[in-house]
């Protein structure tokens, strides 16, 4: 593989292929590697250590394979360890936080749900954020617990994943919010039985357009952008575990057109 060549993307499972996917809508000529860390999901009830730790392993295996710049396609990942790799690699990285601002500022009501992982919610990044955007705002924050393992598991439309989000989306329905962030790269997963549990006025706001638009923003900056083809994008998604669901979920992608039918790209499995 050639050096300094892809965009890389990591996510501690399947969760980031939901930024990933815009980021290769947006950006057509760019060849991207993406890392699911399953084998280690779910990061959210990690410590900031074992997570600090994991990001660096996933880092280093995305410079070894040529990236050029990084996205860390995970809130939980982003909210406790960019920091640290910002001061640490020689790369670029974009990092995905809970997006608290639009919603706190488009809110009507004045009260927004916020469901995420305890790893971000419970983050010193996370609270400054919240804090700064919602003094005059009721946010009612959920933690998630148990949605990613199910996610992981294929599982996104089974009876139990319906109970959990009908749990914690209660008290949320019951603070009358008019806006639902999505806190964890994994969540947009959850939108249609989301969509179908929430009363109407309710907008669910997610990360990854942003995100997509910021990695272009920096390519451009740092001027490793591609602006001419040279030869075709390639696109690598590697797993530490199963890559059945990852190979589905591209074949989904590209029947719904939400990827073009012909880019290319390998799904295998990766020891790292
Ligand atoms: N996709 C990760 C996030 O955005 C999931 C975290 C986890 O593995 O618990 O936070």
């Amino acid at each position: 593989m050639q050096k300094d060549t892809y965009i890389g993307v990591f996510d501690s499972g399947i969760g980031g292929i939901s930024i990933w996917k815009e980021i290769v809508e947006l950006l057509p000529l760019e060849s991207t590697i993406y890392l699911a860390d399953s084998k280690y999901a779910p990061y959210g009830e990690k410590s900031q250590d074992e997570i600090t730790q994991l990001c660096i392993k996933n880092t280093e295996t995305l410079i070894a394979l040529g990236a050029k710049i990084i996205v860390v396609a995970c809130n939980t990942a982003t909210t406790n360890a960019i920091d640290y790799l910002r001061a640490n690699y020689n790369v670029p990285f974009i990092g995905i936080e809970p997006a608290i601002k639009p919603a706190a500022l488009q809110s009507k009501s004045k009260s927004i749900g916020i469901l995420a992982t305890k790893g971000t919610l419970n983050s010193r990044l996370f609270s400054s954020t919240s804090k700064r955007y919602t003094q005059e705002i009721n946010t009612i924050e959920v933690i998630g617990t148990g949605l990613v393992p199910l996610i992981e598991q294929g599982k996104i439309n089974s009876p139990e994943t319906r109970e959990l989000l009908t749990s914690y989306i209660a008290p949320m329905i019951k603070a009358n919010i008019d806006y639902l962030v999505l806190g964890c790269s994994h969540y947009p997963f959850l939108l249609p039985i989301l969509k179908e549990l929430l009363p109407n006025q309710v907008t669910i706001i997610d990360s990854g357009e942003a995100v997509a638009r910021q990695t272009k923003a920096i390519l451009e900056q740092e001027k490793i952008i591609h602006t001419e083809i040279a030869k075709p994008a390639k696109h690598y998604i590697y797993s530490n575990d199963a890559i059945d669901i990852l190979e589905d979920i591209i074949v989904r992608f590209r029947e719904s057109g939400q990827i073009p039918q012909k880019i290319d790209i390998q799904v295998a499995y990766k020891d790292f």
